[in-house]
């Protein structure tokens, strides 16, 4: 099963996944990183840009989760836009490096497939940042994906659409489709990190964690995953069944290993 850490706040969460991802840009300066968009994952960015200053980024790579379709990638909720201002910018990356799926309308049918293609020829991801939906979903994989999916176009659902229009002028602006990696894409990261924060996350981090191995949970595909840790605050954790036993094994764990 995953590793779960209940921490105070999102900021010590954010601490807590750039120690990890500075140790392993320090091993492998070339390292794949796997990137998430949303709230979710600011804290990391954030407390990334103290830890890396100083350090030589320009050979770190990465790949966004998902992309909205049609969107123009210059618009700023484009996944690109955010992407290049959270991320690329802050951190001092080379743009060059920083892949987001295409999700030009032109190129969309084969979009996927070279995505899958340029994630391949970068020899994979090392680690995956993941934030989860209410929904259940990860990357834009909405409830029913396939746990083999791979990257591809999907149908976002209202609720997604709901929880994402805080980003737009209207809930109509939000993209009805976008392009996202794929369940089966997501697993084949060597490490996954999933963070989310408050209450409204508790139920998709309860069935991400310790419901059924289910299509329609798309997040309880991390139970498949051999290295999968789960970084989330109190209100996310409220509705886990082993929480105690997480806090005491997470208390216990020597000091040699990371997350
Ligand atoms: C973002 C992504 C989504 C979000 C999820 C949670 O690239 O793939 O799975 O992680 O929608 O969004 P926030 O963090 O905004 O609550």
């Amino acid at each position: 099963m995953a590793e779960v850490v209940i921490v105070e706040n999102a900021e010590a969460a954010g601490a807590l996944v750039a120690a990890e991802i500075v140790g392993l840009i320090d091993a492998r300066p070339d390292a794949v990183l796997g990137l998430a968009t949303g709230s979710t994952p600011l804290p990391v960015y954030q407390a990334l840009r103290t830890r890396l200053a100083g350090r030589d980024v320009s050979r770190v790579r990465g790949f966004a989760l998902d992309e909205y379709v049609g969107l123009d990638p210059a618009h700023p909720e484009s996944y690109r836009s955010v992407i290049t201002r959270d991320v690329v910018e802050p951190l001092g990356l080379d743009p060059r490096r920083i892949h987001v799926p295409d999700g030009a309308q032109e190129t969309i049918r084969h979009a996927g497939s070279d995505y899958e293609a340029a994630i391949d020829a970068a020899g994979g991801v090392d680690l995956q940042i993941l934030g989860i939906g209410t929904d259940g979903h990860i990357g834009f994989n909405e409830p029913g994906s396939s746990f083999a999916s791979r990257t591809r176009v999907k149908t976002l659902t209202a609720q997604t659409r709901e929880d994402n229009a805080r980003f737009f002028d209207s809930i109509d602006d939000v993209p009805m489709h976008c392009i996202t990696q794929g369940l089966g894409t997501i697993l084949r990261a060597r490490h996954l990190v999933l963070l989310a924060f408050g209450e409204g996350k508790a139920q998709a981090v309860a069935d991400a964690v310790e419901g059924p191995l289910s299509a329609i949970l798309p997040g309880s595909a991390i139970q498949l995953h051999p290295h999968a840790t789960v970084v989330v605050d109190e209100a996310a954790a409220s509705r886990l069944a082993l929480s105690d036993y997480y806090r005491y094994t997470f208390a216990n764990k020597p000091s040699w290993q990371g997350i």
